[in-house]
C-alpha cells in the first residue's frame, strides 16, 4: 500500500513545522512501530536533518562508552544537557528494547528538483511520509501539497503567527478554487506552544476559520489537540529524531498532548490509507 503523506505547513518561521513533524514521526516510529519517513525539504536550513546528524554523533559516542563498560544508567547520571540526557534516555530505552540505529527511519535531505522528481505518495516501503517544506508557498509547493493527505497548519498564541497561518489558509482557500488543490486533500490547523489561558480567545479563532472554508463545504477544523507550550529548558528535546518525547518524558501535559495528537492523526489517516488520491 503506498505510503500516507503528511505535511506540515504554514509559512511563518517559527510556529513549529519542524517540531510538529519530527514529535509526529518519532511517536508513530517509535511508539506505534509504523514506518517513517522524514523528507527534510527545508533548504537551507535543513534543520531535521541537521538535528539528526548531531544526535548520530552522540549515539556513536555513548555506544562505545557503554563498549567501554559505561552502564546507560551511569551515562545518564553524567549527562549535563537536557540533550545529553535525552539521548541517554533513548540509549537506555533501546537497549532494553533491542532497538539498533538501523530502526531510527530515514530523514532524507531533499532538494526542490528531487521534490518535483519523487512521488512520495507513491512509496510503498513505507506507512507514512512527513514533509517539512519550509516557509515557501508557490506553485511546486502546492502541487505537492495536492500530493498529501493530510495537511497540518501550525497557529501559536501570538497574534503574528494567528496573522500569517490565517492567511495561509486562505492561500489554501485561493488553491481549491482555482483547481490546483484537491478539495478532497484534509486540511487541519492545530495549535501549538498553547497557554490554557486563551481558550475563549481560540474559540474565536477556529469559528472563524471554520467559516472561511464553510462556504466551499470543505472541512477545515481545528484538531482537538493543543500542544502545550513546553519549558524552554527542553528545547531539543522536543525535536529529537531518534525517540520519541513521552519515552523520555512520561507523563505531564505536553507529553499527554503528544500522545492525544498523534493518536487523531492515526484516525484522520486512516481512511487515506485505503483511498489513495489520484
Ligand atoms: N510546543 C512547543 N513548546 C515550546 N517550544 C516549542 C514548541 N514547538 C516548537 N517550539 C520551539 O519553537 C522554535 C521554532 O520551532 P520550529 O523550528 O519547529 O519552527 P518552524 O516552523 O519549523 O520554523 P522554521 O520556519 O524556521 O523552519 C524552536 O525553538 C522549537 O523548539
Ligand atoms: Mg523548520
Amino acid at each position: 500500500m503506498p505510503a500516507t503523506l503528511i505535511a506540515v505547513h504554514t509559512m511563518k518561521g517559527g510556529s513549529g513545522k519542524s517540531t510538529i513533524t519530527t514529535i509526529l514521526a518519532s511517536y508513530l516510529r517509535y511508539v506505534k512501530q509504523k514506518r517513517v519517513l522524514v523528507v527534510d525539504a527545508d533548504d537551507p536550513q535543513y534543520s531535521i536533518s541537521g538535528i539528526r546528524e548531531n544526535e548520530l554523533s552522540l549515539y556513536e559516542r555513548l555506544i562505545k562508552l557503554t563498549e567501554s563498560g559505561h552502564t546507560p544508567k551511569a551515562l545518564g547520571a553524567m549527562a549535563n544537557t537536557p540533550f545529553e540526557k535525552a539521548m541517554t534516555e533513548r540509549l537506555r530505552f533501546n537497549v532494553e528494547h533491542q532497538i539498533s540505529p538501523a530502526d531510527f527511519y530515514p530523514v532524507l535531505r531533499a532538494s526542490a528538483t528531487t521534490l518535483r522528481q519523487v512521488d512520495f505518495s507513491a512509496d510503498v516501503d513505507f506507512d507514512y511520509v512527513f514533509l517539512d517544506l519550509g516557509g515557501v508557498y508557490d506553485t511546486h509547493i502546492v502541487d505537492m501539497l495536492a500530493k498529501c493527505h493530510l495537511v497540518l497548519v501550525p497557529f501559536t498564541t501570538q497574534n503574528i503567527d494567528i496573522r500569517h497561518s490565517t492567511d495561509y489558509c486562505l492561500m489554501l482557500l485561493d488553491s481549491i478554487n482555482e483547481g490546483s488543490l484537491r478539495q478532497t486533500t484534509q486540511i487541519r490547523c492545530l495549535w501549538n506552544k498553547y497557554k490554557f489561558f486563551y481558550d475563549k480567545k481560540a474559540q474565536l479563532i477556529e469559528e472563524t476559520i471554520g467559516s472561511y472554508f464553510a462556504e466551499i463545504d470543505t472541512p477545515v477544523a481545528f484538531l482537538k489537540a493543543r500542544l502545550q507550550d513546553a519549558d524552554s529548558g527542553f528545547d531539543q528535546n522536543k525535536m529529537l529524531t531518534t525517540l520519541s518525547n513521552p519515552v523520555a518524558v512520561e507523563g505531564g501535559k505536553y507529553a499527554n498532548t503528544v500522545v492525544e495528537l498523534a493518536n487523531e492523526i492515526l484516525v484522520l489517516c486512516e481512511p487515506a490509507m485505503t483511498t489513495q488520491p489520484a
